[in-house]
């Protein structure tokens, strides 16, 4: 048993910092390519949220940005510093519901993929709202519960439970969660595209043998269900490619755009 069982920041942070997380990153960089194309010009100071190894904050500083990537994992941070040195990009180990950043930082905030895995929504966007003056631009990604990386997640978590307390990363995905999220936290002008990354790969096996190679959640999903994990993989197997062949599937997903509202005094 790790000693960080019961502090669950501390399991995510070592949890991020599983696998060779690159390959998965390459096969997501779409995404992050679209969110940047929501920037500002020119961009200003721009946060790339979770940022993993920095995929959005290299497509910033390409842009012209003046650029912060704050992420939970000290190994995705290491990643992203070692890959993003000759760019103007300043890296913290920072936790998205706490950020050490001032008030009304940042003209924009982007996250692929990434703040929608921190267990208490309503923390991160109190922060966000706060790094961003009025009119300051917030935009992020989300996997959809229909679409493929929502199903998948689904089935895993027949076998290993959503931790409790922690909010299901899924309802990221809903586009009425969306709009009530963001209205609740001070945010105006809200614009949900639903989106998708055709997913190809050349078998079911060939699937999960990516995933367990280069998704920290699947690393560390076979190494807690030890003998039981190839039942789980074989149901993803099955949700990829039911009839046996290769997987063709969309992984969908919302890219959605906000505005910070000026504040009303509340
Ligand atoms: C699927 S990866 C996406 C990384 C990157 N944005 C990309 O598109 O490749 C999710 C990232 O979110 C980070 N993360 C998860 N929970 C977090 C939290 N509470 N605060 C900051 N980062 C977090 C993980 O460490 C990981 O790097």
């Amino acid at each position: 048993m790790t000693a960080d069982v019961n502090d669950p920041a501390a399991r995510a942070r070592r949890m991020w910092g599983l696998a060779d997380y690159s390959a998965l990153a390459d096969r997501l960089a779409p995404a992050s390519e679209q969110l940047a194309t929501t920037l500002p010009d020119p961009p200003g100071r721009v946060l790339d949220l979770a940022a993993g190894t920095g995929t959005l904050a290299v497509l910033a500083a390409g842009r012209g940005a003046t650029v912060d990537a704050a992420d939970l994992s000290p190994r995705m941070v290491e990643l992203g510093r070692d890959r993003t040195h000759r760019l103007a990009v300043a890296w913290h180990e920072m936790d998205a519901e706490d950020l050490a950043f001032d008030d009304g930082a940042f003209d924009a905030v982007l996250s692929s993929f990434g703040m929608i895995f921190a267990p208490r929504p309503e923390r991160v966007l109190e922060q966000v709202r706060r790094v961003l003056p009025p009119g300051g631009r917030l935009a992020f990604t989300a996997w959809t519960p229909a679409g493929f990386m929502g199903e998948m997640a689904l089935r895993m978590r027949e076998w290993l439970p959503q931790p409790a307390g922690a909010a299901d990363p899924g309802e990221w995905g809903r586009e009425e969660v969306v709009h009530g999220r963001l209205a609740e936290a001070g945010f105006t002008d809200v614009r949900v595209r639903p989106t998708s990354l055709p997913w190809h790969f050349d078998s079911g096996p060939a699937m999960t043998q990516f995933f367990r190679a280069h998704s920290p959640s699947h690393h560390a999903a076979a190494a807690a269900l030890g003998d039981r994990a190839d039942a789980m993989f074989a149901a993803i197997e099955q949700l990829g490619a039911p009839d046996g062949g290769p997987v063709r599937v969309d992984a969908e997903y919302l890219l959605v755009t906000a505005t910070a509202a000026e504040r009303t005094g509340r």
